[in-house]
């Protein structure tokens, strides 16, 4: 066997041995809870640490491009060294993920180009989900182009949206016993019910309403998914003063407000203490500067 074919095998089954796929972080809260800018201060973060990292964002239009200042697509964007963005879209995603099954490109032009095939990829959403979360878990599974980064963090939408994308794979892995689609559901599922390999992250600010909806979406992840998301607690106002320090000032109106504000935030810190789940708490960053936001944040993560 000639020499080059011997490298060509040997880095083939090496690349094949050591490389196990990223561990897939997946960011999702209720809207406006700041999921993108606590997706890219993790990626930030990992990346800082020296771990190669892919920050993704879902759909079609691009929050990432206001931080990084790039045009992000389908084709990673360098922002360092260790550090690339890009934004995947259901449609293509499922093009990509016909294209497993069926191989031949032709025949999957045929199949998105045909008018029934586009009207039920409209009608059935469930689709675009599976082919998401199909690319996504595609690292550990060893299906489709090749994703080479040892953490992959995905902006993973809100709440609701968020239990559509991964009911997608677990429905169909049960409602479909067999054959190849079947398959492939049941290995995206393992993939997001296994902690050492997705890891779950609920964003939260310290406010009634968005506590209690996140806390209803982690019990549904622990039900549904048997594993136990962690809960960022987002835009933390750290305050010099603490609420009974504030107390004696009760009279005036800025001192009164601050002092409900912290009450407010402690009573939502408490409300998911109870529930026995790991907190990360992130504070309120004054800047008008995304980027800066996200390394102050990066920075905050690394401490705990
Ligand atoms: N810790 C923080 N400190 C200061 N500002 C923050 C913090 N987290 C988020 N923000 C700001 O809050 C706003 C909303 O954040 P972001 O866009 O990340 O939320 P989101 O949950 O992704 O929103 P959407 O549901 O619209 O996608 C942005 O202006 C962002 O800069
Ligand atoms: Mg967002």
């Amino acid at each position: 066997m000639p020499q080059f074919a011997n490298t060509y095998i040997w880095l083939f089954v090496r690349r094949a041995s050591s490389w196990e796929g990223s561990v897939i972080h997946l960011i999702t809260g209720k809207g406006g809870v700041g999921k993108s800018t606590v997706a890219a201060s993790l990626a930030w973060k990992l990346a800082a640490a020296g771990r190669k990292t892919l920050l993704v964002e879902l759909g079609e239009r691009s929050y990432f491009r206001h931080i990084f200042g790039a045009e992000i697509s389908v084709n990673p964007v360098f922002i360092n060294s260790h550090l690339s963005v890009s934004r995947w879209e259901g449609e293509a995603c499922l093009r990509e993920y016909i294209q497993h099954f069926v191989k031949v490109e032709k025949v999957v032009r045929l199949f998105f180009d045909n008018k029934v095939m586009k009207a039920l990829v409209h009608a059935a959403p469930a689709l675009k989900e599976l082919a998401l979360l199909g690319k996504i878990t595609s690292g550990p599974r060893r299906v489709g182009p090749p994703l080479p980064y040892d953490e992959l963090v995905v902006d993973a939408y809100s709440t609701g949206h968020f239990r559509a994308l991964w009911r997608a794979p677990v429905g169909m892995a049960e409602a479909i016993p067999f054959g190849p689609m079947g398959d492939q559901s049941r290995s995206i599922s393992q993939i997001i019910k296994d902690p050492a390999q997705t890891q779950i992250y609920v964003t939260v600010i310290p406010e009634e309403l968005p506590v209690t909806e996140g806390l209803e979406l982690a019990r549904d992840i622990q039900n549904e998914l048997e594993q136990t998301p962690k809960i960022v607690l987002n835009r933390w106002l750290e305050s010099p003063l603490t609420a009974e320090q504030l107390r004696p000032f009760a009279g005036h109106d800025f001192a009164a407000y601050l002092g409900q504000i912290l009450d407010r935030q402690e009573g939502a810190l408490a409300q998911i203490q109870t529930r026995g789940l790991t907190v990360l708490k992130l504070p309120w960053v004054f800047s008008d500067a995304m980027a800066e936001k996200v390394r102050t944040l990066a920075a905050r993560l690394e401490a705990v």
